[in-house]
Formats: structure tokens, sequence, C-alpha cells
């Protein structure tokens, strides 16, 4: 998954260039380069983050009004400057950024190779640009036709933009599987993986759509055609996005700027489908298929990582209260054990970025089945939101940190309005028992906010625990899905090898784990089967595991037996998983900062993983 930006107007190029790397650092960063047209084609490119790139360019010519520029997560071919993109054609003349996979690349640079063409790196990127070139040259075509003849031989993802040396007015864009947007000012134009880069200079944004492939210049024009040669005409939308809500606003890292921007973020994920005092849930985006939902006789939940433990979360909920039974799925594993997909069948899928791969190939077999798709994306316009029959949006605001925490918290929200509507609608849920969860549900944010006051004896704690080799998340219930986030977090930041577990389940082995060096963090909140976790916590004690304990403020018991005790809120047991987050967000990002991990940029890891 990689960053790409391009630029074509009045202004310097380099600058803006720049600027929108360091904003798409977080979709890959192993290595970057970019490619600037003065009076000719220049390229710089180098392993590592695009400091590293800024660094190597200190006395280089980076002059020019149009640019393209790249930051890498390897796909093909190890992270090197060789590797990393642009990519020349074989003239030198043509110059090529790619964000996606090309599946065919290996036959289509052995068709190449035989025409005697000869490559400088590994990647399937550079295959692209010499084909285009080949056919650019021998079919006699311009550039644009060029592009689009190519496409119609490449199997697989992309996110491509192109530069010429000989028309330094233009860039050729196109995309299929992976995000492209494109800015549009005046007389200047703004292309980019995703709006970071774009929205401090225009809000009016294009959205391509897959097999689209667009030409944009400095007299300001845009054509698009689809790779079939269809003309398309731009569908212009105004950007909601604020430069600000990029920054972070004065935190430490952009994963601490989300886990406290959660009071809002929830509200924003209820606000126009809420309203407690009406008893009124409204999700305008599936309000079309909410039939779906009082009739499905099954719901399939598809994704990957912690929208997968939000999945979890949404089983509870909708067999719960809306009786509705759910298969909860790995996206990867669903799409290839040959499931059995039913026409009536409901699938849920739920992904932050929605560009993740196996997500959407999933996606596409359920599609294939004539299953419906409702798809619960933070990202507006992104790949996923486009291929579902319908869905809501979460509304979190960008999600930079890699580490998953208000997208979480929002994703449950969603689900937990859904849920409670199709209870509603179904007539399984009584009225009374209806409007008060509907208004403990407004009250959330504020819960959301007083647990963040925590955040202190949370960095008390991790102070004890930062350098622990192992920990254990116990939860049964609507909390095991928060065992297991909780889990995740930690070890994706602070690579301390964490497990999530139902609470019942230890004695079944890992039980054998516990001794003094084990912290154990169990969820004892007050509902649920709460007895039953305070025995689980004996048993811990018994064979002197450490327990750090999330429990309803209040609560003594467990604060005799725990040797730490944090005390959230008390709510319903349908909305603990959103509160009991919180503090687990937080010991893991303080774990982290304290072993001086790069918590907004885990290693190995990428924010939106668009490949298998
Ligand atoms: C979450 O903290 C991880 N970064 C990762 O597991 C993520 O949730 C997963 O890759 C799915 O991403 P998506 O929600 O964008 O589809």
């Amino acid at each position: 998954m990689c960053g790409i930006v391009g630029y074509v107007g009045p202004r310097k190029a380099y600058p803006i260039l720049l600027k929108g790397l360091y904003r798409l650092e977080y979709r890959g960063y192993d290595s970057a380069g970019l490619a600037l047209i003065n009076s000719s084609l220049n390229m710089y490119k180098t392993h590592g983050k695009v400091s590293d790139l800024e660094n190597s360019l200190r006395d280089k010519d980076l002059e020019g009004t149009i640019g393209i520029a790249h930051t890498r997560w390897a796909t093909h071919g190890e992270p090197n400057d060789i590797n990393a993109h642009p990519h020349f054609s074989p003239t030198k003349k043509l110059a090529i950024i790619h964000n996606g996979i090309i599946e065919n690349y290996s036959s289509l640079k052995e068709e190449l190779i035989n025409r005697g063409y000869t490559f400088q790196s590994d990647t399937d990127t550079e295959v692209l640009i010499h084909l285009i070139e080949d056919i650019q040259v021998n079919e006699k075509v311009d550039l644009f036709e060029a592009v689009r003849i190519a496409l119609n031989q490449i199997f697989g993802a992309y996110a491509i933009v192109i530069i010429s040396q000989d028309h330094p007015d233009k860039l050729i864009a196109a995309k299929k599987g992976s995000p492209l947007v494109i800015g549009l000012g005046e007389d200047e134009f703004f292309i980019a993986s995703d709006a970071a880069p774009i929205v401090e200079y225009t809000k009016n944004v294009v959205y391509l759509n897959d097999e689209e492939v667009a030409t944009v210049n400095r007299q300001g024009e845009l054509k698009i055609k689809t790779i079939r040669n269809q003309e398309k005409t731009p569908y212009i939308q105004k950007l909601e996005l604020q430069l600000s809500a990029i920054e972070k606003s004065g935190f430490p890292h952009f994963m601490l700027k989300e886990i406290y921007e959660q009071p809002r973020s929830i509200k924003d994920s209820m606000r126009g489908r809420l309203n407690a005092a009406k008893g009124i849930v409204s999700l305008g985006g599936i309000i079309d298929y909410e039939q779906k939902f009082i009739t499905a006789r099954r719901i399939i939940i598809i994704a990957c990582g912690t929208s997968w433990h939000a999945g979890m979360v949404g089983e509870y909920l909708f067999e719960d209260l809306a009786r509705i039974p759910v298969e909860v799925e790995y996206a990867s594993e669903f799409r290839y054990r040959n499931p059995i997909i039913y026409e009536d069948d409901l699938v849920v899928a739920i992904s932050q970025s929605g560009e993740t791969a196996d997500t959407l190939a999933a996606i596409e077999l359920a599609k294939s089945k004539g299953a419906t798709i409702i798809g619960i994306c933070n990202v507006v316009g992104s790949s996923i939101a486009r291929v579902t029959h319908a869905g809501s949006y979460t509304h979190a605001g960008p999600e930079i940190g890699v580490a998953s925490t208000k997208a979480f918290t929002s994703q449950v929200t969603l689900l937990t309005l859904m849920a409670l509507s199709i209870a509603d609608k179904k007539g399984i849920i009584s009225k009374s028992r209806f409007y008060q969860l509907l208004s403990e549900m407004e009250a959330i944010p504020a819960k959301v906010e007083k647990t963040l006051q925590l955040n202190d004896y949370l960095l008390d704690i991790s102070k004890v625990f930062h350098a622990a080799k192992n920990f254990l998340y116990l939860g049964r219930g609507y909390n095991f899905p928060v065992a297991l986030e909780g889990a995740l977090k930690l070890k994706e930041i602070s690579y301390i090898h964490a497990e999530g577990y139902p609470a019942a389940e230890m004695k079944h082995g890992p039980i054998a784990l516990i001794d003094e060096e084990m912290p154990v963090v169990v969820i004892a909140t007050k509902k649920g089967a709460y007895d039953k976790v305070l025995s689980n916590i004996q048993e811990v004690k018994a064979r002197k595991g450490i327990i750090i304990a999330i429990v309803t403020e209040g609560d003594k018991a467990v604060n005799k037996l725990a040797d730490y005790t944090i005390e959230i809120p008390e709510t319903d047991e349908i909305f603990v998983p959103i509160i009991a987050s919180i503090p687990l967000q937080l010991l893991s990002y303080h774990i982290a900062v304290l072993r001086g991990c790069n918590v907004d940029q885990p290693r190995n890891l990428a924010k939106s993983v668009t490949v298998e």
C-alpha cells in the first residue's frame, strides 16, 4: 500500500509534492521518490522515509511546475533505491508512480524482454511503464490512448500517475482497486491517494472510479474516459476534510490525538442518526435495506484486524438484541475457503480505510453469489464504500495512526445503532428498554470523556509493565472481543506478545502460562457473567499472576483481588466495549512510548493493507 501525489499548475511543484508525501507517509514508508520536469525530466528516489528523500535532495535541481511523487510499502521487490518509485520508461521520457499490484506483470515482463527491453528494478510498476511506451511507439498513438490500451492488458489493482517529458503541461492518472482523488484548483490539479495532500489547496475533488483514465493540464482541462474508451463526465464533490483534522493538534502522536477524539468521533457517528427523546434511530445509508435486515436469516460480518474485532462485538449485538444469527469471518479466510453463501444472506463488511484487499475480495465473492452487501467504512469514497450495495460511514474523521482506535469505537457505535434499530423494528425489544438504551447511548460520549481522565493512572501502570515480555487479556461475552482488541493494540505498537482469550477458556491451556511475570488484563465490569470472571481472577491469583482489572466504578470486590483496578463509568452491558476499550488503548499507547516504539508508524505495518 503506497502513497502517490501529482501536481501540474503555475506553482513550484516540489514543495507541494514533498508536503503531500509527508501527509501520506502513514500509507507506507520504506522508500520514496519524485520526478519533476524543468528543462528535462529529473527523477530522485531513495530507500527509507520521506525525510531521507528530502535530505538527499539538498543540491538537486528541484525547479519545475509539474511533478509526481511516491512513498512506498513494498509489495514486489524489496525496499531499496532501485525499486523505489517513480520508474522510467525505456527512453526515460516517461515516468510513473503506482499504488497496487499488477498480477500478470511477470508474463508481460517476459513478453517485453523478448521484444528486447531491459529492466532496472524487480517491480511490477516498471513493467507497466515499459508496456505503455511500447504501445505508444509501436501503435503510434498518443500517451493517453497508450495508457488506456495498456490498462486493458492489466490484471490487478492500480492507482497510477504518469508524467511525460514531451508533454510538460499534463499528467495522466488511472485507477482500479486502489484509491485516487483529483483536486481541482485554478488552472492547476492535485492528484493523490487520498485527500490529505489536497485539502489545503482546494475543496473541489473528483474521485476516479475503477477502470477510469484521466488527463489533466495546466489549462485547467480535466478529461476522463473508461479503459473501454467511453467518455465520462467528472463528478465534482466538496471535500469535508479540514486541514487541522490531519495535523496532530498538539498531541505527541496521531494515535493519542485520535484516542482523545473519541468523545467527538462517537458523537459524530451518532449525529443525525439517533434521537433518544423521540425514540428514533435512522441510518440513511441503509434505509432501503432495512427490510433485508429485518428478514435476514443470517448476517455474515467480514473484516480484518481491529475491524474484525468490531465485527465480533456486532455478533453479540445482533444476536442478543435483534435475534439474528451472525457469523464473523476473517475476510482473508472467507474468500478462499469456498464458503456457503445464500442469496438471502446479508453481508456486513467493516473497514476503516475501505481499501483492505482481502475485505474487498471477500465482498466481490459474496456479491457474485447474490448476497446483499452493506458497508461500514470510515473513508468517504473509498473502494469498499463504492462496491457495496449500501452502507454507513463511521464519520470518525481521518485516522492517521496505524493502530486503529477511534475507528473501532465508531464501528461499534454504528453496529449498536443498527442492532437497536432492527430490534425495535422487529418488535423484539420493549419500547421502555429501547428508549432507555437510546438515552444511555447519548450519554456514552460523556462517559468516554470521563474515562479519558484515567490517562495519568494508565501511564503509572505502564511504567510498571512496559518491560513485560507477554500479556494475557481476558474477557467474557461482549468483553471477549474487547480482550482481543486490547491484545492487538498492545502487540502492534509495543511489539510485546499479547493474547486475548475468553476468560473461561483460560483453564483449557493458557493458565499454564500464568506466573509472577505474567500481567493479566481482565475486563471485569459488573454486567454479564461478572461472578464467573471473579472466579477466573482468583484462578490467576492462585498462580501468582498479576491482575490489571477494568471494573465498574465503585466495584470494591475486584479491588481486593486485583493488583491494579481501573474503574470505568457504569453503563449498560451492550455499551461496555466502547468504554472498556479506552483504558486498553491508553495502556498500549503509554507502554509503546516508554519502549521507544514508533507509535504512529509501527514496524512492518501500514495503515491500510491493500495487498493480499
Ligand atoms: C488495527 O489497529 C490494525 N492497524 C489493522 O488490524 C486494521 O484494523 C486492519 O488492517 C483492517 O483495516 P481496515 O479496517 O482499514 O480494513
